[in-house]
């Protein structure tokens, strides 16, 4: 083959491409069985394990107050909620591991400190209206930043965004309902949520990222249609949605500079303190040491689930090898062996990851 040859074969997109280019131009759904080029995959695997982690470690500030929950039906609330940010954390795993990757090493990457996850779960839960601040800003937050991505190019994830929002809407109603309480309460307990406020609102609003002139990455995205929005329209999208809330919940925003702004439409709000951003992004926020130590004996004193899961699916497996072999040449005794059970093994997590 010449050196001419391959440049022209080079230039020619392969159908597999085409089909790829032209799932994206009609706004259609990738599917793990389509071809896509690998940094649209990488980029993918990347954002959904992210976010996966997220939603794992997210689960320990509202679980330090399961056991100080002011009543019986806010405790029943507050574990129901938690319950559900695990299983955000298993649908989107399930989404990654569709890309090829399996959750062993996507978990390694957290556990080793590799992977990153959203900035806002390394800061303290102090109060109990700590809990109200975190549902109404923080799932807030993620509303605004999920709903879009239900139409994200890559079907496994913008399925699981779907149902996700669906929970989410669920956990910002129950978190303003507390403030709601606390703020038409006693004195006391009105300052309690407004300290809340005062201390979430900064590092909610960063939870859409960096300025869009600082998010290079954001573009590719959204050619991809994995992204519609720039960080910064998402974020102006939040604030207008939050400053009547704030209103109506009776307490305010920490911000001199939030005001409306007739000509734009939107509400004009202050500089949001990046550097602290990014040092919490790099390990250095209150609680980064303590979330990710607490991850990892979470994860070592689950070993045994782990291995009671993997001998059941081991006899699972050869149980149902024995099965076949017996069905379908019952004279012929298949001896099954433990290579066999483990090629079959194989195979299913292949196509599990691709199918
Ligand atoms: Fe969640
Ligand atoms: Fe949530």
């Amino acid at each position: 083959m010449t050196e001419q040859t391959t440049s022209a074969e080079q230039a020619e997109p392969t159908a597999e491409q085409q089909h790829f280019e032209h799932l994206i131009s009609e706004d259609s759904r990738v599917e793990p069985r389509d071809w896509m080029p690998e940094a649209y995959r990488k980029s993918l695997t990347r954002q959904v394990s992210q976010h996966a982690h997220s939603e794992i470690i997210g689960m320990q500030p509202e679980a330090n107050w399961i056991t100080r929950a002011p009543s019986l039906k806010r405790k029943a609330v507050l574990m129901a909620k938690v319950q559900d940010e695990a299983g955000h954390g298993l649908y989107l795993y399930s989404a990654a591991e569709t890309l090829g990757t399996p959750r062993s090493v996507l978990n390694e990457q957290l556990l080793s400190g590799k992977a990153k996850y959203s900035s806002i779960f390394n800061y303290p839960a102090r109060t109990w209206a700590d809990m109200g601040a975190i549902g109404w800003l923080v799932d807030g937050a993620a509303i605004c930043n999920q709903v879009p991505l239900c139409r994200a190019s890559y079907g496994p994830y913008g399925r699981a965004m779907v149902r996700i929002c669906k929970e989410e809407s669920f956990h910002q109603r129950q978190g303003w309902e507390i403030l709601y309480e606390l703020s038409h309460g006693t004195e006391a307990q009105k300052q309690m949520a407004q300290d809340a406020v005062n201390r979430f609102y900064g590092p909610a609003l960063q939870m859409f990222g960096p300025p869009d002139a600082d998010s290079p990455n954001s573009q590719q995205s959204m050619q991809w249609n994995i992204k519609r929005f720039s960080n910064d329209e998402l974020r102006q999208r939040f604030v207008d949605m939050i400053v009547p809330q704030a209103e109506a919940l009776g307490l305010t925003l920490p911000d001199p500079d939030l005001k409306w702004n007739e000509a734009r439409g939107h509400y004009d709000y202050g500089q949001l303190d990046w550097n602290e951003f990014m040092s919490v992004i790099k390990g250095s926020g209150p609680c980064n040491v303590q979330r990710m130590k607490r991850r990892r004996e979470a994860h070592a004193n689950g070993a045994w689930v782990r291995e009671a899961a993997e001998a059941y699916a081991q006899r699972q497996a050869r149980q149902a090898a024995e099965a076949e072999a017996a069905t379908s040449s019952p004279e012929a005794g298949v001896e099954i062996d433990e290579t066999t059970v483990v090629a079959g093994r194989g195979s299913a997590e292949l196509i599990g990851a691709r199918a």
